[in-house]
């Protein structure tokens, strides 16, 4: 999306939608500059004819027939005055997209009106460009090359942002650049979800995280497959892995500020990635496998957010851990029985083969804890079908052992539209996860399954504080819940995560 101020007068330039924003009244009254008056009083007559009264979300199109510059206005609810916040403006700028495009206008100025009602400058402008760069997301990377091009070519590309000074231009434009960067990130999450598992394997996870480290980026890559995996220890997510004709991999990123001090904090990033959740031997029923592809949403997260990182350029350092691989049932793979020994010598009792990412994510948070030791570790895991059970598929379950980092992550997902809820580590729960023969079981049974399962990954943090994102339900739509968020992956978690890593 291209973004360009204007300061000359609207309906001096061509424009094939003016977006006007409204506060809720009981009878709405039109006066656009541009248009004649008796235009405006027809428009008044139609919007009340149409019960228009500028509810939040409410909008409204009119086409103008007459000659001249502006060929649609489209009215744009904002709600009640005194309710308003800047975090709505990134569904509004969603919703002008979508308007935009069922009527292929290619682009759109935003009146003064809007532009006005934004409390912060900064802030709100980052949130409206969230919200246009993400509402006209496609993924059309497997349509027809044609296809591809008529979608490309009926879409909303140009949002004119209407202003009145340099100064205003200057805060403006900050907040576009970082709503570019959240969004590039963003982006990126919901293609690697929304691209299917037979081209986004373990390999193919490790080409794209390669591709974010190099030169300029103050980010490194280092990668790990089978063998070395052993040497560290891994042989938890080995196990999970052996069932797959692609070989596991673990992806560990870095990323540095330029200018560190001693106070700079490490911070570790762990995604689960499981390219394809099978089930393993305990094979998924029916239908509950279609959707498996997006296992992997937690690491796509991080990989958007490394993708952020240089330029956004935070004053931490953040370290990204991916251990990839493929849930998959063979002769070779995992059984349920088997007793498997993670990185720091904890042994499992494998009662489900499907419990699988809790296996993988053992293993690299005992990476983290013990070899990277950071000052704070945060996971993000499509971990448990029970969490949708409990919070629907809107809501993050949010679990862990630090109080500020889930504090600081309730502002931050606030801030990012993207809703989490903490659910409690109820201490006699660890009763359920303990194993006759090993150190621990995967399986603490049907009830409170998102919280014993948050209970076992619990073995493995050795002190250091944590919180585990659990985004079984957000991280993919089935139906658009959101106007930013079309249906399929969601990116969840990098905004968010962004957010936090800021404040350092
Ligand atoms: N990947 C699934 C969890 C999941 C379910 C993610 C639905 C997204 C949508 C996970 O590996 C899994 O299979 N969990 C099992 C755990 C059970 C065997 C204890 C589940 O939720 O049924
Ligand atoms: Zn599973
Ligand atoms: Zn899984």
């Amino acid at each position: 999306m291209k973004y360009t101020f204007k300061t000359e007068s609207i309906g001096s330039y061509a424009c094939d939608i003016l977006a006007v924003g409204l506060w809720q009244t009981e009878t709405v009254s039109v006066k656009i500059p541009a248009l004649p008056s008796s235009l405006n009083s027809a428009i008044t007559t139609e919007l009340n004819r149409r019960n228009f009264t500028a509810k939040d979300g409410e909008m409204s199109l009119i086409p103008i027939l007459s000659e001249g510059k502006i060929k649609h206005v489209l009215f744009v609810g904002m709600g009640e005055k005194k309710k308003f916040q800047d975090t709505n403006l990134r569904s509004m700028a969603a919703r002008i997209v979508k308007q935009a495009n069922s009527i292929k206008a290619k682009n759109v100025t935003l009146d003064t009106s809007i532009i006005s009602a934004l409390k912060k400058a900064v802030e709100g402008s980052q949130y409206l460009t969230e919200g246009f760069n993400l509402g006209s997301y496609q993924f059309t990377s497997f349509r027809k090359l044609t296809q591809k091009d008529e979608e490309k070519k009926k879409t909303l590309t140009e949002v004119y942002i209407s202003i009145k000074d340099y100064k205003q231009q200057k805060d403006l434009e900050q907040g576009i650049e970082v709503g570019k960067i959240y969004s590039a990130g963003t982006i990126l999450a919901r293609d690697l979800v929304n691209t299917p598992a037979m081209n986004m394997h373990p390999g193919e996870m490790v080409k794209v995280a390669e591709k974010l480290a190099g030169r300029g980026t103050g980010i490194t890559c280092k990668v790990r497959g089978r063998v070395e995996m052993e040497k560290l220890g891994m042989h938890a997510s080995i196990a999970v892995g052996s069932g797959s004709v692609h070989e596991s991999k673990f992806v560990h990123l870095v990323y540095k500020p330029k200018k560190p001090t001693k106070n700079t904090k490490k911070i570790a990033l762990i995604g689960k990635a499981v390219t394809f959740d099978a089930g393993g031997l305990n094979l998924k029923p029916g239908d509950s496998m279609n959707d498996m592809k997006i296992d992997m949403a937690g690491s796509a997260s991080v990989l958007g957010v490394f993708k952020a990182l240089p330029d956004l350029a935070p004053n931490v350092e953040v370290h990204g851990l991916l251990i990839a691989v493929e849930n998959m049932p063979g002769g070779r793979a995992y059984r349920p029985g088997d007793v498997i020994s993670a990185m720091d010598g904890t042994t499992i009792e494998v009662e489900n083969t499907d419990a699988e990412g809790r296996i993988t994510l053992a293993d690299a948070l005992a990476f983290a804890s013990l070899k990277i030791k950071p000052d704070y570790m945060i996971d993000l895991a499509t971990l448990t079908g029970a969490v949708i059970i409990a919070l629907g598929s809107e809501i993050t379950g949010m679990l862990g052992t630090s109080p500020d980092i889930k504090k600081a992550l309730n502002t931050a997902s606030r801030q990012a539209g993207e809703s989490l809820w903490e659910l409690p580590m109820h201490p006699h729960y660890r009763e359920l996860i303990k194993s006759k023969i090993a150190d621990v079981r995967n399986l603490g049974g049907r009830p409170a399954g998102t919280i014993t399962a948050a209970m076992f990954l619990e073995k493995f943090i050795h002190d250091i504080p944590w919180v585990h994102l659990d985004i079984a339900g957000p991280s993919y739509a089935e139906k658009e819940f959101k106007p930013e968020a079309p249906v399929g992956g969601t990116g969840w978690g990098v905004r968010t995560m962004l957010n936090y890593l800021k404040t350092f």
